[in-house]
């Protein structure tokens, strides 16, 4: 989720595509870089942290161009500190490259490379680009020519930008799964960027690359290609956004920019991880651990809100298919109630920012007990990625909407893996595994269809905008979505909500049913969809108001329930995605109709570092 933003022309680069870094920024603000085209040198300045640092740095010491990239970075592969910064270099310091992305074949390329002699100093995928264009690159041929000589050989998502003393006043850019588009300026002058955000102040119109594509960008215009070398036409679009929703990509709420990002968050979280034939998962992250893993005999998983409901479901599957006991525990509880921590404990603590006080101090706390410990995190080199001795990145690029979203679904499937992990280890077979393996495969997918019911639902928020009261209900895999669902419509709308077990109502909530109650019931058909039904007629027969979200035509229910969700079928597991999204959109719309402060939600902040 990283920003990119080029320019060529006749003006002083270096202002443009500051400016043009500071509306891309909510990309990601790890670190920021410049390269400019000077005469016949590369000029780089780097820093770790936001993009203000740049710029100080830059007013230090101001380099003269009208030629340059720039880069904001949400690290993926490496720390975010300064060697792994872009742009990254060629060894002899004549080509310099921004990217966006994750490149799959990063390893094997290195030591492809390695074996030609190339010496690496950084951690990030991108610096292998940068070093196979340098390898690639013949005698009297073109930049081009040799990105894309180096991009035939790359697997994986990126959208990248080239400059080079070698071949100066161009800049190349190439997109495949992750957004370039180019800016067409006034007369003399190109840019590119990662969206429009980066480009609006000099230009509306815009060509946005397909995947496979690569452009040559100069000050008299541009030229696009697909990487097999044909020149390509490409069309111009008119951007009509403002600033604003050009940054939160047209929509109108960053909440509802992540919600409908789920489909890709979801692809990133399992890209290059899923070993289909064998049933079973392939985890950078935890590869080197598996003697640790071996001897696990108990994992306690810690967290706070959002990311609890994450391990709830965690637990469910974990003992479900890989047969081990499993705590999930509050971070805060924890910390300070002296926990029996035995030999074979595996401390497994999930944070989408990675920086969570009462999650970080659970850690240290399980760590000086002497477990072992493993992150599933969003944040890369985040403070608890960092102490954690293993783990498992999201990738879901950074969440900017204070309630967790796309950050929850992508725990979901990253503990899916992770219980792939050790149940194909355990007892669980290669069949089961193939099962689960092909039906994350088509998630994503599901999800799209979800995100149709958008309008449906905005109908239903409309019609219980005055509740001030919700209860939602559901059980196995779906009582963390019930909990998830209330915590949802609390955060955003301001109604008060509760999540419950659903056959735990009639033990103390069924109080509170009237007709001025409404229900969410999640039903989904799974092993307990017909006690489902049943605490369903308990409410009915209450004049609840019941909203049932299902995932089938649900015919017992017909004439049960007032309004009906229906999500596509999966295993019972992963509906847990499924039932989540219509229950976030439901939220959202209810906020923005009751004109509620949809991305900063009054009294909250996205990352909670104290206690
Ligand atoms: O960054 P973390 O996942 O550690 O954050 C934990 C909670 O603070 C977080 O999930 C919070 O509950 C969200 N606002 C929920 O939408």
């Amino acid at each position: 989720m990283c920003g990119i933003v080029g320019y060529v022309g006749s003006r002083e680069a270096t202002p443009i595509l500051l400016e043009g870094l500071k509306r891309l920024e909510y990309r990601g603000y790890d670190s920021a870089g410049i390269a400019l085209l000077n005469g016949k040198n590369v000029s780089v300045v780097k820093q770790p942290g936001k993009v203000r640092e740049l710029e100080k740095a830059i007013k230090v010491s101001p380099i003269s161009a009208t030629c340059g990239i720039a880069h904001t970075r949400w690290a993926t592969h490496g720390s975010p500190n300064l060697p792994n910064a872009h742009p990254q270099m060629s060894t002899d310091g004549t080509i310099a490259l921004v990217h966006n992305g994750i490149i799959e074949n990063a390893d094997a390329l290195r030591v492809q490379l390695q074996k030609e002699g190339y010496l690496f100093v950084s951690e990030t995928d991108t610096e292998v680009v940068v070093k196979l264009i340098d390898l690639l690159w013949m005698e009297d041929t073109l930049l081009e020519e040799a990105v894309a000589a180096a991009l035939r050989q790359v697997e994986g998502a990126y959208g990248i930008a080239v400059v080079s003393s070698r071949d100066s006043n161009k800049i190349v850019a190439a997109q495949n799964g992750s957004p370039l588009l180019i800016g067409v300026g006034q007369e003399g002058e190109v840019l590119c960027g990662s969206n429009a955000a980066a480009v609006i102040s000099l230009t509306r119109e815009v060509v946005y690359l397909d995947d496979g594509d690569y452009a040559v960008l100069e000050p008299s215009g541009f030229r696009t290609y697909h990487l097999s070398g044909t020149e390509v036409a490409r069309s111009v679009y008119q951007v009509t956004w403002d600033l604003e929703s050009v940054e939160k990509g047209g929509y109108e709420h960053f909440m509802l920019k992540e919600i409908f990002e789920q489909p890709e968050t979801l692809r990133n979280v399992m890209r290059g991880r899923l070993l289909e034939e064998e049933g079973d998962v392939r985890l950078g992250g935890i590869r080197d651990h598996a003697k640790e893993l071996a001897e696990v005999r108990r994992i306690v998983m810690t967290a706070c809100g959002t990311s609890w409901h994450a391990g709830l479901v965690g637990e469910y599957m974990l003992e479900e298919f890989a047969r081990i006991p499993v705590n999930v525990e509050y971070a805060s509880e924890f910390r300070y109630r002296h926990p029996v921590l035995e030999e074979g404990t595996l401390n497994l603590a999930i944070s989408q920012s990675g920086e969570t006080a009462d999650t970080l101090a659970a850690l240290k706390e399980a760590k000086q007990a002497g477990s072992d410990t493993m992150g599933v995190v969003n944040t890369v080199g985040s403070t608890i990625a960092r102490h954690t001795d293993f783990g498992i990145y999201l990738h879901a690029g950074p969440e900017i909407g204070v309630a967790s979203t796309k950050a929850f679904t992508s725990q979901l499937v990253a503990l899916t893996l992770f219980t792939l992990y050790m149940g194909r280890r355990r007892q669980m077979s290669v069949l089961q595994g193939r099962e689960v393996v092909a039906a994350l495969q088509e998630l994503p997918d599901l999800v799209e269809e979800v995100l149709q019911l958008n309008d449906e639902i905005r109908d239903l928020a409309q019609h219980f905008k005055d509740a001030r009261n919700f209860l939602y209900l559901g059980r196995g895999y779906q009582f963390p979505v019930a909990l998830e669902g209330a915590l949802k419509l609390k955060e955003v709308s301001y109604i008060h909500a509760e999540g419950y077990p659903a056959a735990e109502m009639k033990h103390g909530p069924i109080a509170l049913i009237d007709d001025d109650m409404p229900v969410v019931f999640l039903a989904p058909r799974d092993s307990v969809y017909t006690k489902v039904v049943s605490n369903i007629e308990e409410v009915k027969a209450r004049q609840g108001r019941i909203i049932a979200v299902v995932s089938d035509n649900a015919p017992e229910l017909k004439g049960k329930v007032d309004h009906m969700i229906r999500v596509p079928h999966t295993i019972p597991s992963l509906l847990s995605v499924l039932t989540t999204v219509p229950l976030q959109l439901l939220a959202y719309h209810m906020a923005v109709i009751r004109g509620a402060n949809v991305d900063q939600p009054r009294n909250l902040a996205k990352s909670v570092t104290v206690e």
